[in-house]
């Protein structure tokens, strides 16, 4: 049996890419999903993975969640915290609620999904936290004080926790993807995506699987130096030191 990794907001987008690709690495892969209950099936039909349905914001659903997937898989070894939504607009037009939400789904959720296997790790000493953040987590993003607050916040987290569970074998690290293209992405307004996409140097969208990619690499053995690490994979959108 494989380690077993946890993909939240694994059954779409990103989440589904990386889902799959630890799933051809050879781990138990669980895919949690919130709403997509169609998504989340042709997932557990096309991967052969099982699907969790939980909301990552509230930390006793997630905890109930973890309960059932260690009994069905077995302690989790990987997590992947990707889950993530966006409420853009200016700050102006900006609610409470549009920020609530985002803070809620894209940065506490990963105490409440970390927090929850962290002891676990600790004392089989070993452990993978991947923390999905964003370019515009880096750089922030006009019309998204919500969401460049919640993805740099996963950055000081990760660099935080990187250096409490270092001598127990476990990394931490981020990966701040540019625009790839997903269904949020193309949630953007056209004329808007245009903009972007031209100020990419590598002139396109990225692609989900080149994320996979890196969480692979990081979720692997052999990254075991590799700790408290943002991983920028950008187009050369924005470059960072
Ligand atoms: N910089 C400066 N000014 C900008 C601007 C920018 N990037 N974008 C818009 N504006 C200006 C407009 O020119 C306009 O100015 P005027 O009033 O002087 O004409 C003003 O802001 C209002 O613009 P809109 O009428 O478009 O305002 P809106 O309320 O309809 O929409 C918005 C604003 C929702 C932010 C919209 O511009 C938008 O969706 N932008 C894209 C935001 C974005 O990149 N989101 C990323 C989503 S994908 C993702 O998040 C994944 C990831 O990790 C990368």
């Amino acid at each position: 049996m494989g380690r077993v990794a946890l993909v939240t907001g694994g059954t779409r987008g990103i989440g589904k890419a990386i889902s799959a690709r630890l799933k051809a690495d050879g781990y138990e892969v669980a895919a949690n999903y919130s709403g997509n209950a169609e998504a989340a099936k042709l997932c557990e039909e096309e991967l052969a993975i099982k699907c969790y349905r939980f909301n990552v914001s509230s930390f006793e659903e997630t905890g109930a969640s973890l309960q059932q997937i260690e009994r069905d898989l077995g302690p989790v070894d990987v997590v992947v915290n990707n889950a993530g939504i966006t409420r853009d607009a200016p700050f102006h037009k900006m609610s409470l609620e549009q920020w609530n939400e985002v803070i809620d789904t894209d940065l506490s959720s990963v105490f409440n999904v970390t927090r929850q296997v962290w002891d676990g790790m600790r004392e089989r000493g070993f452990g993978r936290v991947i923390n999905i953040s964003s370019i515009n987590g880096q750089k922030g993003q006009f019309g998204q004080a919500n969401y460049s607050a919640a993805k740099a916040g996963l950055i000081g987290f990760t660099k935080a926790l990187a250096q409490e569970g270092a001598k127990r074998g476990i990394t931490v690290n981020a990966v701040a993807p540019g625009y790839i293209d997903t269904d949020m992405v193309r949630a953007v307004p056209e004329k808007v995506l245009e903009g972007i996409v031209a100020g990419i140097p590598v002139g396109r969208l990225g692609e989900a699987g080149e994320i996979a990619s890196i969480c692979a690499y990081l979720a692997s053995e052999e990254a075991a130096f590799i700790t408290g690490a943002t991983m920028t994979v950008n187009g050369g959108q924005y470059i960072t030191g």
